[in-house]
């Protein structure tokens, strides 16, 4: 049910900054407890999650392992990976995606009737299960948000972005709200024991981003303000392939396109990424990014060719992006993609620890807001909407487990 914000009870219900997938998750997984989920765009709107194509990391597929799955997780990272929270959320990777399928989820299937799971780079085995090949991210926060909708237990705020965190005593108190795009609105004080911050990264702080308007980095500057501990902030992660046609946000070239064959070529179309790794084209994100940023800088271009891989099947494999590329007078199945590395994730954010409590008493944190250890320096592709999920999960239990509201402050 949606309410109007100034008919809200002062209580003990659990309160959620987002409408990303680790807001909608915890939410559903705190039901019937009532909880008042505040999403500053329309619920489907204006969440990062909803445009990841990739998917969800997850080794469910014959042959592969939680402990592959984390070693990989640990081997782009940049040595600072904690390795227990990689093996944590990569174990808990199975259960979530039931419970995904549970909330209507309708992730792609082999002939069989198996999970189909693609390829991305830097990951040891086909892993990742997604949607409609490249609509993951649409498709789950599209069956999340209906399932947010039927919840009774939910009272959903939209159009609202919390621009204060309240605290009294070192624990939380409440938050400040204010109406999404109106600076002169008046502000309006919510009470609240409970926060659980699912406000999504920093992205569009950066002048080429694959991040929606509403990837500002509201939820970690109020967070800091009041006095959490951040952690790793300086750990930006850009992705090598976002089309350049001068649309902002930059459309994204999945790199599930590199794990079926796609090449990169500069403008001479020579392919570059052989000689800067043995894995060329799927090589860890970051050295596939710096590989494009220096062709680029060279005066070379770059450009993401699925010519020989893909051609006339394109359209129906990833039909995400062949629209961008369509809607921009690109034909990816015979013309080479340019491409460019824009800001894509925060591995940086409010510390947490494994039940995603910050350092602040009341406060927990999910999703890209959030810095549990899981990425180190450099997220593994596909691992966000796990960890958001597994976080989220987490959250919702560890809320559960208490029964009483925090004494009076
Ligand atoms: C992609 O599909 O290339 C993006 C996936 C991710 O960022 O994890």
């Amino acid at each position: 049910m949606t309410n109007n914000i100034n008919t809200l009870p002062r209580s003990d219900d659990v309160v959620i900054v987002g409408g990303g997938l680790a807001g909608l998750f915890c939410a559903l997984k705190l039901a019937p407890r009532p909880v008042i989920l505040i999403s500053a765009a329309p619920l489907g709107q204006g969440a990062s999650s909803a445009w990841a194509q990739g998917g969800i990391a997850a080794a469910m597929a014959e042959g592969d392992t939680p402990e592959a799955h984390a070693a990989d997780t640990v081997a782009v990272g940049g040595g600072i990976v904690d390795e227990a929270v990689a093996l944590g959320i990569a174990r808990e990777a199975a259960p979530r995606i039931h419970d995904l399928l549970a909330y209507g989820v309708p992730f792609d299937r082999d002939l069989e009737g198996r999970l189909a799971v693609g390829r991305e780079a830097a990951h040891s085995a086909r892993r990742i299960v997604h949607v409609r090949g490249d609509g993951a991210g649409a498709a789950i926060i599209a069956a999340l948000s209906e399932a947010v909708r039927r919840t009774p237990s939910i009272r959903l705020i939209e159009g609202f972005v919390a621009e204060a965190l309240l605290t009294e005593d070192g624990a939380v108190a409440g938050l400040r709200l204010r109406e999404a795009g109106d600076a002169a609105a008046q502000p309006i004080l919510l009470a609240a024991r409970m926060v659980v911050l699912a406000t999504g990264g920093i992205g569009h702080l950066y002048a080429v981003t694959t991040n929606p308007r509403e990837a500002s980095g509201s939820g970690l500057a109020i967070a800091a303000r009041a006095g959490a501990v951040i952690a790793d902030p300086e750990f930006v992660q850009f992705h090598p392939t976002a089309i350049m046609v001068g649309r902002d946000p930059a459309p994204l070239a999945t790199e599930a396109l590199r794990g079926e064959g796609a090449t990169l070529i500069n403008g001479r179309g020579e392919r570059f990424m052989a000689a800067r790794h043995p894995l060329a084209e799927l090589a860890p994100r970051d050295i596939v990014a710096r590989g494009v940023f220096a062709e680029i800088s060279a005066g070379r271009g770059a450009f993401l060719d699925a010519r020989q891989a893909l051609g006339a099947r394109f359209a129906d494999r990833f039909p995400t992006v062949h629209a961008s590329c369509i809607a921009a007078g690109i034909e990816p199945a015979t013309q080479a993609i340019p491409i460019a590395p824009a800001a894509h994730y925060h591995m940086g954010g409010i510390a947490v620890d494994d039940r995603g409590r910050s350092s602040i008493d009341g406060l927990w944190a999910g999703g890209e807001v959030s810095s549990t250890g899981a990425h180190g320096a450099n997220r593994l592709a596909s691992n966000s909407l796990l960890e958001a999920v597994v976080y989220a999960a987490r959250i919702a239990d560890d809320i559960a487990g208490r029964t009483t509201p925090s004494p009076a402050r």
